[in-house]
């Protein structure tokens, strides 16, 4: 990695110990653009706050927690195929890969693939990218857990985190994208998202990504509104940090978390609900908005994908098709490719 890519993209660069380095933008400009794109996507006529900013130090652990939930099938459906992907993988892992993960979160699943990229390698170089900090605590325990492991971390967006990796070095990469966060992009973004990977994949290049089906609505619907209330909380969790982050008065009470399957579009939509008429003022992004009883902000799409879907994505973004594994319910898929 040359400096002066660092230097272009604006990181600082961590060196935690001799295995482990994170790159990350300064604190200043990441609070820049968070209340620019706050301040943009809700003054839209149909507002919105984009998924990437849930995931402050709270939501990151709400995230984690609502992977715990009995209801939240699509955690549990991904590690059992992890779990047994050892044999079917391992032919694919003839030369020494370095591991890239977009949207890595506390990489609990990922040591099932370091697990099995340790059969077939004796060091491993990995690439955790995520726009959270919690990249830093799950980055210091896995150094802590796998003697032989370097991990490069980059706290940013998965765009940044590309243009990081790309021309690395001439080392063959797996790039996993794991927890069908790509089914938070719409079929446009989603397109250039993939278009985006292929093109900087090397031939010998995997790419590995976790999506999730479609299914019976009632598991869908459960999945987004559990008992708990946790997916409420880690919803809600994004107003609490645009006031403390951006000094706005947002009162969590006269807000209800609503998650609804579109099926038309194939989605969870998920949105906050304004339980009255409100004003709102958010004075780091120089903006006040009011907000009529009822109104909704969008706050994520979550798409879920038939196989003809996932066929046609790959297809169209040029990626050929080595492996589709499925988990025991046919809830998810976790789908090997690599550059055609
Ligand atoms: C749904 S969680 C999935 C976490 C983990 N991969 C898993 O499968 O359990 C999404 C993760 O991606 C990160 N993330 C969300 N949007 C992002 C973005 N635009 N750029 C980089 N990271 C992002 C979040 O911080 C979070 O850790």
């Amino acid at each position: 990695m040359s400096k002066s890519k660092q230097e272009l993209l604006g990181y600082q660069s961590h060196l935690i110990q001799d295995n482990l380095t994170y790159f990350k933008p300064t604190r200043t400009s990441t609070t820049v653009t968070f209340a620019e794109e706050i301040r943009s996507s809700l003054q839209e006529p149909k507002k919105s706050i984009s998924p990437k900013f849930f995931y402050d130090e709270n939501g990151s652990k709400l995230f984690d927690e609502i992977c715990t939930l009995p209801e939240y099938y699509p955690y549990n459906s991904e590690t059992e195929i992890l779990q047994s992907i050892e044999k079917k993988l391992l032919p694919y892992l003839s030369n020494e890969f370095h591991l890239v993960e977009l949207g890595s979160g506390s990489s609990v699943k990922t040591r099932l693939l370091i697990d099995v990229l340790f059969k077939s390698q004796k060091h491993l170089q990995y690439f955790p990218i995520d726009i959270s900090e919690i990249l830093d605590q799950s980055a210091k325990s896995l150094c802590m857990d796998y003697e032989n492991l370097k991990v490069t971390g980059v706290v940013d967006t998965y765009e940044k985190g590309l243009d990081f990796i790309e021309h690395y070095d001439d080392k063959p990469n797996l790039i996993t994208f794991l927890g069908s966060s790509f089914g938070n992009l719409d079929h446009n973004e989603g397109m250039k998202f993939l278009q985006r990977i292929n093109t900087l994949m090397k031939s010998d290049d995997l790419f590995l990504i976790g999506l999730d089906l479609k299914k019976d609505h009632e598991v869908l619907h459960n999945a987004y509104n559990d008992s708990q209330k946790t997916t409420a909380k880690f919803n809600l969790n994004v107003l609490k940090r645009i006031n403390e982050e951006l000094g706005a008065d947002f009162n969590l009470e006269n807000f209800e978390h609503h998650a609804v399957y579109d099926e038309q579009k194939g989605r969870i939509e998920m949105y906050l609900r304004s339980l009255s008429e409100q004003s709102i003022t958010i004075p780091k992004s120089d903006l006040s908005i009011t907000l009529s009883k009822d109104e909704l902000i969008h706050t994520e799409n979550s798409h879920k994908f038939s196989i003809s879907q996932i066929e046609s994505y790959l297809k169209e973004s040029n990626f050929e098709k080595l492996e589709m594994w499925f988990d025991s319910r046919k809830y998810f898929a976790l789908v090997l490719g690599k550059k055609i």
